[in-house]
């Protein structure tokens, strides 16, 4: 009896693990062909969208090029940062880091409906996104790259997961790099991809800690910017302006460039998390990063465009589907 009971719970785990395995993820089977005879304007599509976004305001490129990023790390890249609360799902839109800061949903939206316009059905949220934040980063100056495709939509969404994996500005280096390493990212692929702070901005509320010194001990201010130091501060006061913006490369904040890694090395990141690679005591190696991407911008659009590749071979073992409106699975 004992026995037949064992050969059934056997045979329903080996039942079950055959029916995960049809619908899992594997990042192998991610192709640049994925839509060639399904839809093959897709990625002209997102193009075109992202190039009408961006013109709108080259911010655009900012928020898409994050959305992808906080997508992938959690669960893998499986839109998942993308879907509203509903009665039975939590999303991941309330999770610390995404709440009032993740934006661009509404661009997403557009997209997506272009696309089941052209072909229903057919391409992911997922891959949307991944497409968009390469389209992005060329649209305002950087490098290009080829997306592999074939991801699917998450059916799942998890804000446990948002709040634990997503890196925070407060962090000090070594648990940004295991933060990293605990996706299958490498120091050299994290310092690469944080080059992504070329564009976009940050809140007060993220970097008041820093400017006002509270992070003496990791990274310290570099004095002799006292006068760019009292700039900032002007935008954001010792006790309100939580959500007023200060650019995160202030010598060009619309152009995807390596001038990020010189405010490093000069001491004016404005994360603390940012200035961590350069000026942390445990961080030579990827000081050593920052000095090299800095000196030579090839090696950083080279080493970012592999870098972005590898965080988008990031799937859900779970699988998915190609859902319907990016917002909500499909019922
Ligand atoms: C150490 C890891 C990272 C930390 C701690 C971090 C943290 C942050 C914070 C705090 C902001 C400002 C958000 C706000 O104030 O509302 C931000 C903005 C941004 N992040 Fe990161 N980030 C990291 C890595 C990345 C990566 C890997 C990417 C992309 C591949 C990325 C892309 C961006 C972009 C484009 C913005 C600007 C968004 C905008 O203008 O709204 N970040 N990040």
């Amino acid at each position: 009896m004992a026995s037949s009971k064992f050969i059934l719970i056997f045979v329903c785990f080996i039942i079950g693990s055959l029916m995960r395995s049809t619908n899992a993820q594997d990042p192998s089977k991610l192709t640049l062909e994925y839509y060639s005879k399904t839809c093959p304007h897709a990625q002209e599509i997102v193009r075109t969208e992202m190039e009408c976004f961006v013109r709108a305001d080259p911010r655009n490129a900012a928020l898409l090029l994050r959305l992808h990023f906080h997508d992938c790390f959690v669960q893998g890249c499986d839109g998942s940062v993308l879907l509203d609360d509903t009665e039975i799902l939590i999303g991941e839109k309330q999770a610390e880091q995404n709440v009032n800061s993740l934006k661009g949903f509404d661009l997403v939206d557009k997209i997506k409906e272009k696309l089941e316009a052209e072909c229903p059905g057919v391409v992911t949220c997922a891959d949307l996104l991944a497409i968009a934040a390469r389209d992005a980063v060329v649209l305002v100056g950087g490098p290009y790259w080829h997306v592999p495709v074939g991801r699917l939509d998450a059916k799942e969404a998890s804000l446990d997961l948002a709040n634990n994996d997503i890196p925070t500005p407060q962090q000090g280096l070594l648990t940004l790099i295991s933060k990293f390493w605990a996706k299958g990212l490498s120091a050299t692929d994290m310092v690469a991809l944080v080059g992504s702070h070329t564009i976009g901005f940050a809140r007060c509320a993220n970097y008041r800690d820093r400017i006002y010194g509270d992070f003496e001990h990791t990274s310290k201010y570099n004095p002799s910017s006292e006068a760019y130091l009292n700039k900032v501060k002007e935008t954001c006061p010792l006790d309100s302006g939580d959500d007023n913006i200060s650019a995160m490369d202030y010598a060009s904040p619309a152009a995807f460039d390596n001038a990020f890694y010189d405010q490093l090395i000069r001491g004016e990141g404005l994360l603390n998390s940012d200035q961590e690679m350069w000026s942390s005591v445990l961080g030579s190696q990827t000081a050593d990063l920052v000095n090299k991407y800095w000196a030579d911008p090839g090696l950083f659009f080279k080493q970012f465009s592999d870098s972005m590749v590898k965080m988008g071979n990031i799937t859900n073992p779970e699988g998915g589907e190609v859902r319907k409106n990016c917002r909500f699975v499909n019922t």
